[in-house]
């Protein structure tokens, strides 16, 4: 069980189901969560609530976050337009465990039409259960925060 963790989270309609079971279950984990959207059915835009969870995280408003839509891929797009945000896009637990090791990942995007709530939850697991790996992998992160290159 890791600590206790500001989590928040967001998703376009086609992953509103995913997101309530996720926020229900991490709630059950004793982590803090913040659902920010969408509350309804009605179809939405992926980047606006992927801009959304982006500026929440890094502001601080949360340490980690986990963005969902119906591929994940949109979302995932949308996240990393912010620099200071690291989203690795996952759909096994591995993955999730090597994107915080070696990206130092504050948010992690699924596509809630691509894998169901059991792998999703081990993805987040993982997600939330391994540390950065530091080393060789601070520079190449650093890096991340940079990408203008003359
Ligand atoms: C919405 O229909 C769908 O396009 C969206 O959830 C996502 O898959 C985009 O990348």
């Amino acid at each position: 069980m890791c600590t206790r963790m500001k989590v928040a989270l967001a998703s376009d309609h086609a992953a509103l189901g995913l997101k309530a079971e996720l926020a229900e279950w991490l709630l059950t984990l004793g982590h803090e969560v913040e659902d920010l959207g969408p509350n309804g059915p009605e179809s939405v835009d992926y980047p606006d609530y992927g801009y959304k969870l982006a500026s929440h995280v890094a502001a601080g408003k949360a340490e980690r976050g986990i963005a969902l839509c119906g591929t994940g891929i949109g979302i995932s797009i949308a996240v990393n337009r912010n620099p200071k945000v690291r989203c690795g896009l996952v759909s096994e637990p591995l993955s999730a465990k090597l994107t915080r090791e070696h990206n130092d990942a504050n948010i992690i995007a699924m596509g809630a039409r691509m894998i169901g709530s059991e792998m999703a939850k081990a993805c987040v697991e993982a997600f939330l259960n391994t540390p950065f790996g530091g080393d060789r992998h601070v520079r190449r992160v650093d890096k991340l925060s940079n990408p203008q290159q003359d």
